[in-house]
């Protein structure tokens, strides 16, 4: 698919900066919201998680922590580099698409998938894929950014689609951080992210809103 091929040269590209502007420009929230996700994804005693999106490893460090074994999945090898050095143990890595995942049926106790899921534009295919490696009742966890509502909003857009380009343009691509704020925009409105969650085979499915609701955690269950 093009557009996957697109979004793994982006990512290649940004990698080496990726961490530090993680960090800058979310105030070092998204440490925080990774460790969220993860005592999500460890709440009913998993032993192995799929961490896909992994990307330099954050989320799967957060995994790590909490004692589970975890596999981390992307597209892009140079993010996957990152990754391997941050973790010795209990930690594998593999190059692949979510919308391919090269496992059987109901291998996961649970997969998170953390500011993933905005990046693949089959998102339909990437959910019953990920819905296949998950056991019968196993978890789905994904942390994904939204746009607040109210009067936040419009401050909000303001910082996504003229400062964090502008500040990045410094360190990395500024294209790069343009389409972070243009795929936010056009991602799935919470309600309607969890209704396709359902439509995808996922049953209780809750809604954490994060920081004035400029990210949400999705958890549900495989039915
Ligand atoms: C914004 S990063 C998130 C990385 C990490 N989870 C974190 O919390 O920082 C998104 C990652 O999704 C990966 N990605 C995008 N499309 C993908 C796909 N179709 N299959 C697997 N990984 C994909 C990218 O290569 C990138 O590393």
């Amino acid at each position: 698919m093009k557009e996957t091929q697109q979004i793994k040269s982006m990512f290649d590209k940004i990698v080496l900066r990726y961490d530090f502007l993680n960090r800058l420009l979310s105030f070092g929230q998204d440490i925080l919201w990774r460790k969220k996700m993860a005592t999500e994804a460890v709440k009913d005693e998993a032993q192995i998680v799929l961490d896909l999106a992994v990307g330099t490893g954050d989320s799967a460090k957060a995994l790590f922590k909490k004692g589970v074994k975890v596999i981390g999945v992307d597209i892009s090898f140079e993010m996957l580099k990152i990754a391997k050095g941050k973790i010795q143990k209990n930690f594998n890595t593999l190059s692949a698409s979510a919308y391919e995942l090269p496992f059987k049926d109901k291998t996961f106790d649970a997969v998170t998938c953390a500011f993933g899921i905005r990046n693949m534009h089959e998102t339909e295919i990437a959910l019953k894929e990920i819905n296949r490696v998950i056991r019968d009742n196993g978890k789905i966890i994904i942390l994904e950014f939204s746009l607040p509502k109210g009067f936040l909003r419009k401050p909000y857009l303001l910082y996504l689609k003229k400062i964090v380009p502008f500040v990045a343009s410094f360190f990395s691509s500024r294209s790069a951080y343009e389409y972070l704020g243009s795929s936010i925009e056009g991602f799935y409105k919470p309600e309607e992210f969890s209704e396709l969650l359902q439509s995808c085979g996922f049953k209780n499915i809750k809604i954490h809103s994060l920081s004035f609701g400029t990210v949400y955690l999705y958890v549900g269950e495989k039915i």
